[in-house]
């Protein structure tokens, strides 16, 4: 099914990710010229605009978002002459509303359509499409995350679009599998024979997974009201990030065969229940506090804020996987708004060792630890115990073994995930996209705990903004034995 896409559609084209991740993009997968400057693009959204305007909006967004160091004017200029604009209403499903497109398209049948819209309209919008015969046999589309609210909204959305494009055309992002440490996690895990002996309930004590961000609302206040971070951060981000560690090795980098192996990994989430919330979850909610020196608003006095909500924006769960590699191994997630640091990683902690030959001088012995760290920096750091030098005894001393590519051959500028997955989109490789069964594996989990909150009525705790969230989350590692990696 490969063939070369002539025409980008991007839906909500003027909308926020547009703006901050779209076009932004794109325009580096034009300036180094990865893909055809035959390629154009047509920006849509409801309301009317003149292609100059639109033009116009455009190039804003890119004089805001993209680093000035990258900003050429001649790269600019073309991928501005390669934009148009449509408006676009996807209504009732019907072919109504469409007849600005289907002219900018021109009985061009090579497009690739990014829905970066509410996740409400992808069903009416692909009906629409295929109504008016804009959804041949070589279009694809890329649907943004959130794919619905719960297993039932997800199954709806994915049954409207199924009925336009087949599976291997629908490319649904999970912006976290274009992270280039996302993608070096695999290459750690399978081109290496050093870990994979090691990677099991007989060597690994507890995975931890923790994305901190010290941001606020950011202004999304309405949409994050009705998600929260379980559907927002866990349902997608982290429980790729679960499945990437704990996958079996998969036949061949196929699409097909790592996300069979990816899916497994969903199934075999142990469901948390209304009897094993309480002691396997926290909810938590910033309260006003600190963020970077500056004093900020707690959930509930932000702008737009209802001021009573009772919306989760940390959370931390411990998990269990049900299968034979990682049985009795928790896999402890955290993700909070208004952290203390932006930091995103997986830290694999390794067992002790079974017997202390050091006892006299070192009563007890840090256990390995491998830390793959997403962000704000990418590193891979294997923490180990050496001896520090000295005459009497041994004294023994944590050292972090370095990993990662020097700063210099990591290529420089730090890619927006966006390049890599709108390059593979392009190029019909749905390898790294999440597949229809998984993304409902993952609602069906993250839907037992939403109820399970719902019946056990448990509220959210606060913390203050500027810490990692309330000390319930510290409790749950502690009552096992363990403790958050900091
Ligand atoms: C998005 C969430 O999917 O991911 C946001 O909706 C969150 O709430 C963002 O801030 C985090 O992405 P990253 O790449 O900055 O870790």
């Amino acid at each position: 099914m490969k063939h070369t896409v002539q025409k980008f559609v991007l839906f909500g084209a003027t909308g926020d990710l547009s703006q901050r991740m779209v076009w932004p993009s794109l325009y580096h997968l034009c300036r180094e010229k990865l893909v055809p400057p035959t390629l154009t693009f047509v920006g849509s959204a409801r309301h009317a605009m003149p292609n100059e305007e639109f033009r116009k909006f455009v190039e804003a967004a890119l004089r805001k978002h993209v680093a000035a160091e990258y900003l050429k004017e001649d790269a600019l200029q073309d991928l501005l002459t390669r934009v148009t604009y449509a408006p676009f209403q996807a209504g009732d499903g019907s072919a109504a509303g469409t007849e600005a497109l289907q002219k900018a398209l021109a009985g061009n049948n090579k497009v690739l359509y990014f829905m970066a819209t509410s996740p409400k309209f992808y069903g009416p919008t692909c009906l629409s499409l295929a109504a008016a015969g804009l959804a041949c046999e070589y279009c694809r589309v890329i649907l943004e995350k959130p794919i619905g609210t719960d297993l039932a909204s997800s199954f709806e959305i994915n049954e409207a679009v199924g009925r336009v494009f087949n599976e291997d055309r629908i490319f649904r992002i999970d912006h976290y599998l274009g992270k280039e440490a996302v993608q070096n996690l695999l290459a750690l895990r399978f081109a290496n024979s050093l870990f994979e002996p090691l990677w099991n309930a007989s060597a690994i004590d507890n995975v931890q997974i923790t994305v901190g961000e010290t941001v606020g609302l950011e202004g999304r206040t309405g949409y994050y009201d009705e998600s929260g971070a379980l559907r927002d951060m866990v349902q997608n981000h982290m429980l790729q990030l679960v499945a990437l560690v704990a996958m079996e090795p998969p036949h061949l980098f196929e699409p097909n065969e790592v996300r069979n192996e990816k899916t497994k990994v969903i199934r075999s989430l142990r469901p948390i229940s209304a009897a094993t919330a309480a002691a396997n979850t926290v909810r938590g909610q910033y309260a006003a506090g600190n963020s970077g020196g500056n004093a900020v608003p707690g959930y509930n006095q932000e702008p737009g804020a209802k001021g009573t909500s009772d919306t989760e924006t940390f959370v931390a769960v411990r998990a269990e996987i049900d299968n034979w590699r990682w049985a009795g191994v928790p896999f402890y997630l955290r993700t909070g708004k208004r952290m203390q640091s932006r930091r995103t990683d997986i830290a694999i902690q390794f067992k002790t060792v079974p017997h202390n030959i050091f006892a006299a001088d070192e009563p007890t012995l840090q256990a390995n630890r491998l830390v793959i760290r997403l962000q704000p920096q990418e590193s891979v750091t294997l923490q180990i115990l050496s001896k520090q030098p000295g005459l009497e005894g041994v004294r023994l001393r944590e050292v972090p073994l370095e990993l990662s590519l020097p700063k210099d051959e990591s290529g420089g500028r730090t890619r927006i995930a966006y390049e890599r997955l709108l390059l593979d989109a392009l190029k019909g490789n749905t390898t790294l996209f999440v597949r229809r069964d998984e993304v409902e594996a993952a609602w069906h989990w993250i839907d037992g705990i939403q109820t399970s909150w719902k019946s056990t009525r448990q509220t959210v705790k606060p913390y203050p903004a500027g810490t990692w969230g309330p000390t319930a989350a510290i409790a749950l590692t502690e009552r096992h034995g363990h403790s958050w990696y900091e």
